[in-house]
């Protein structure tokens, strides 16, 4: 196989060959010659399942649906065979200490490290904006979070970066600190200095755990923000399924190369909260795409993605009454998330408007924007035709509707937290109509998917501003008391 040399970017010249996967070599030679099997998936390659479905994925990926332990792939716990190959691959890449496969999504690996790591009553800093799964993880460790407000976009409704100086006064009051988890990119790409962060609690000897479920992409060019394991994270998590062009639910939960995390504990955790039968094929696209991303085919995509990205931002910025997050601002974003807005609509409005009538999904819509992602994977046709679409709305009468702008999004609002996630999911609880919630102690979590960002805590006092962000709900659950 040709070898070929990719340079990443913690300046370590790794040479690779172009596109080796190893576990999904061994699928390939196993769907070629496959064994006679007595185990699970009762399928049995695709002989028992119904015909549609079979038509739907394809007789192929039935022959590959296994798990690990057969067909000699490998094990996932403990890492031994081509898995452990392919994982091992994957830290060389990412320039890890260690790095774990994950069949769950990001949602296991921020669990698994919360599990690992962080013991009950033990105090942490969480960035207001993070990820449901963190959330989760605060209740299952019983950990008290001090939450650590981004700076505010109030211009464009959502959470912008974290100022570091804001960590460094929490640091600097509370000497019992034991974590310091952020969130990098924000889900629309805004983009944090992890670089000070890292010194900031390399200063106060607190490890830092770096939520990067959206900037798999980044270790891979030099014109995307720098990963925070280059920069002394001692734990990133990264969802591969998210950009990376790995199979819907495939992550990688990565130990920094200079990490002071006990990763047996965090082996230890995964062991127990992840599937004891995982997709193989999920597997085998993390490979792949580690392989892919580390090629120069993968350079190449990467590259796409962003030309495609710039050339759509500019154009779409010089459009009357359309404006591009991170143009013409000094917002630091990563290129290729692209949240953008139109005079008069609100988010959700455009959403519906470009998929009724130009057959266009997007990432996602909030009260003021949309989220749009140039994916390894996007062409420039594509982007030409999103462009188009984008200029005739903003220059046709696209009046909003009344409905749709009652649907809110995040507050930004600085929570009133009075007990713990863990004491508060656990405590007697009562469901109430949400306008009888004013003033209780919110006993859920409640978060819009995406981005999964809490709009309310367990434990955090019900304000009358929180009340249009529920439009889902007619009922919410809080302490009786
Ligand atoms: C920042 C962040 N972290 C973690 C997750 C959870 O990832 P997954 O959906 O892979 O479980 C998400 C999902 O959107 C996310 O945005």
């Amino acid at each position: 196989m040709e070898k070929i040399s990719v340079s990443f970017k913690n300046n370590t010249e790794i040479k690779t060959d172009n596109a080796y996967a190893p576990l999904v070599q061994r699928l390939l030679e196993y769907k070629k010659s496959p064994c006679t099997g007595f185990h699970i998936p009762g399928h049995n390659r695709g002989n028992a399942i119904l015909n549609s479905f079979r038509e739907v994925i394809g007789h192929d990926a039935l022959l590959v649906d296994t798990t690990d332990e057969f067909d000699n792939l490998g094990t996932l716990h403990p890492a031994s065979g081509a898995i452990k190959e392919a994982m091992d691959l994957a830290a060389a890449c990412y320039n890890s200490r260690r790095t774990f496969f994950i069949t769950s999504g990001s949602t296991i690996s921020n669990l698994a490290l919360a599990f690992g790591v962080i013991s009950p009553d033990d105090e942490i800093i969480v960035a207001r904006n993070s990820h449901r799964s963190v959330l989760t993880g605060t209740i299952l460790t019983g950990s008290k979070p001090s939450w650590l407000m981004p700076k505010k976009l109030n211009d464009w409704a959502i959470y912008g970066s974290i100022c570091p100086d804001d960590l460094e006064d929490k640091l600097k009051n509370n000497k019992k600190v034991k974590f310091v988890w952020v969130t990098n990119p924000t889900y629309e790409g805004v983009v944090s200095d992890i670089k000070t962060i890292s010194a900031i609690c390399r200063k106060y000897n607190v490890p830092l755990i770096v939520d990067e479920a959206h900037g798999s992409l980044w270790n891979f060019h030099d014109e995307l923000p720098e990963t925070a394991l280059n920069l002394g994270a001692d734990a990133v998590v990264h969802s591969l399924h998210k950009t990376g062009g790995a199979m819907t639910q495939a992550s990688m939960l990565h130990i920094g190369k200079n990490s002071c995390l006990d990763e047996a504990k965090i082996e230890h955790a995964l062991k127990l909260l992840h599937t004891t039968s995982p997709s193989v094929l999920l597997l085998a696209s993390l490979d792949a795409a580690r392989a892919n991303l580390s090629s120069s085919q993968g350079y190449n995509l990467i590259q796409n993605a962003i030309e495609n990205a710039r050339f759509f931002r500019k154009r779409a910025s010089m459009i009357e009454g359309v404006s591009v997050l991170g143009e013409n601002s000094n917002i630091k974003t990563d290129v290729t998330k692209i949240f953008l807005k139109i005079k008069g609509l609100t988010g959700k409005r455009l959403e519906s408007v470009l998929e009724l009538d130009f057959n266009i999904e997007i990432e996602s819509a909030s009260d003021e924007g949309i989220l749009i992602l140039s994916n390894i994977g996007n062409t420039r046709a594509e982007f030409e035709y999103l462009l188009a679409a984008i200029s005739k709305i903003a220059k046709d009468d696209y009046p909003d509707l009344s409905h749709l702008e009652n649907v809110k999004f995040m507050p930004l609002t600085e929570p009133d937290v009075v007990m713990s996630p863990r004491e508060a999911y656990f405590s007697n609880k009562i469901r109430v109509k949400k306008e009888d919630a004013i003033g209780k102690i919110s006993a859920e979590v409640i978060a819009l998917c995406p981005p999964g960002i809490s709009v309310l805590l367990p434990g955090e006092i019900i304000k009358a501003d929180h009340i249009p962000y529920l439009s889902d709900y007619s009922e919410i659950e809080v302490i009786n008391n």
